[in-house]
């Protein structure tokens, strides 16, 4: 029987997954695992295979397959969609058959968002209230009908039947466009999602924009922080696996620095201007044709507010700061741009 470790991860070719599986690929130990990866594109698969991975083709929607994947697996790492409640509940299915084969417990790395603690603040105003993820009680106090909420309530209640350890990243507003061999070979997204959206959504209506006055807030993390964080818990898993919090102890917010949403315009309208796509830098409200358009909805008017002491609790030191997070945006601008008109 082979004595490496089975990781499965899913996600690779998005932002979030493509850069976990890099730090994978370079660490001195990566002969000790079978890393397996579920992927859509035949392409990039064969790609992937390239970098000594077994690729999967396949949906991680397909019950049947995703639940296979995770029998075989002692640590699932998935980054494809907090939401896919049915990818999830087969991840469930699958990692209850590897507790039944081996009598040990898989470990779950799952990741959700800070999306489970917003608001309908819709930009009006910034809220008081402040998420603790080592504070377990003040989480449960979110309803269940909370973004993202449906599937962590399956993972966390999963823990605590036994057969398995979860973990929850919750990372925040991810920023920076990714770097790395998986981006250069064409295989990963290197674009992250928010400040992305209303870049396009600037971009398309020649002036940057806010969600009502833009007065939320939201907390701000750098790709290579989040990829960190990834990694430092499953390390501290694997070092002793009775330190880190797991179940309703198990949430790692990821955040390193608090923005308002007029800044995140501002800094938008200011490149803007800069590349000669827009007269004025100051942001206007996006009418509601344009939040619907653009965004489908007022999310990004929301509040969501974190500190994430546990995950620093377990050695997580994240780098770059709010003035990073503002300073990554006029080059993302340019990306987009150019993109746009390729
Ligand atoms: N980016 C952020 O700021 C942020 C912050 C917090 C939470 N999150 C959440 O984290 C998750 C990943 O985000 P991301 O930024 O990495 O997104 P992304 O770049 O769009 O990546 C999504 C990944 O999931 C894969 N995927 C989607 N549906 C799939 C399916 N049915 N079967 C197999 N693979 C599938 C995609 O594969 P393809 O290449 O085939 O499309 C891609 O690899 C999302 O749920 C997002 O909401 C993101």
């Amino acid at each position: 029987m082979s004595t490496k470790t089975n990781i499965l991860i899913t996600g690779v070719t998005g932002y979030i997954g493509g850069s976990v599986l890099d730090r994978f690929l370079k660490r001195p130990d990566f002969s000790t695992f079978k890393i397996t990866v579920l992927v859509r594109s035949p392409e990039k698969a064969k790609k992937l295979e390239a970098h000594n991975v077994h690729a999967v083709v396949g949906s991680h929607s397909d019950v049947p397959l995703m639940e296979s994947l995770a029998a075989d697996s002692d640590v699932v790492i998935a980054t494809a969609d907090a939401d896919n409640y049915e990818a999830a509940i087969a991840t469930l299915q699958g990692l209850k058959k590897r507790h039944a084969a081996t009598g040990k417990a898989p470990i779950l790395i799952h990741t959700s968002g800070t999306g489970v603690l917003t608001d309908h603040a819709a930009g009006d105003y910034a809220t008081e209230t402040i998420y603790d993820d080592s504070n377990p009680d003040q989480i449960e106090t979110l309803a269940d009908t909370q973004l993202h909420r449906n599937v962590d309530l399956e993972i966390v209640r999963a823990d605590k039947e036994g057969y398995l350890k979860s973990y929850i990243i919750l990372p925040s507003t991810i920023y920076g466009i990714a770097s790395n061999v998986l981006v250069d070979q064409g295989i990963q997204n290197p674009h992250s999602i928010q400040v992305p959206a209303l870049i396009r959504a600037a971009l398309d209506r020649g002036q940057a924009g806010t969600v009502g006055a833009g007065k939320n807030l939201w907390p701000d993390v750098d790709i290579d922080d989040v990829a960190d964080l990834y990694l430092v818990l499953f390390d501290a898993i694997r070092k002793d696996p009775s330190v880190p919090g797991h179940g309703r102890e198990g949430y790692y917010f990821g955040e390193n620095g608090e923005h308002n949403m007029y800044e995140v315009g501002k800094a938008i309208g200011d490149a803007l201007v800069a590349l000669g796509q827009s007269a004025t830098p100051d942001p206007t409200p996006f009418t509601k044709e344009e939040t619907d358009k653009y965004f489908g909805g007022t999310y990004l008017g929301t509040n969501s507010r974190a500190r994430a002491n546990r995950s620093r609790a377990i050695g997580w030191k994240p780098i770059k700061t709010k003035a990073d997070f503002l300073a990554s945006i006029r080059p993302e601008v340019e990306a987009l741009a150019k993109a746009r008109k390729a």
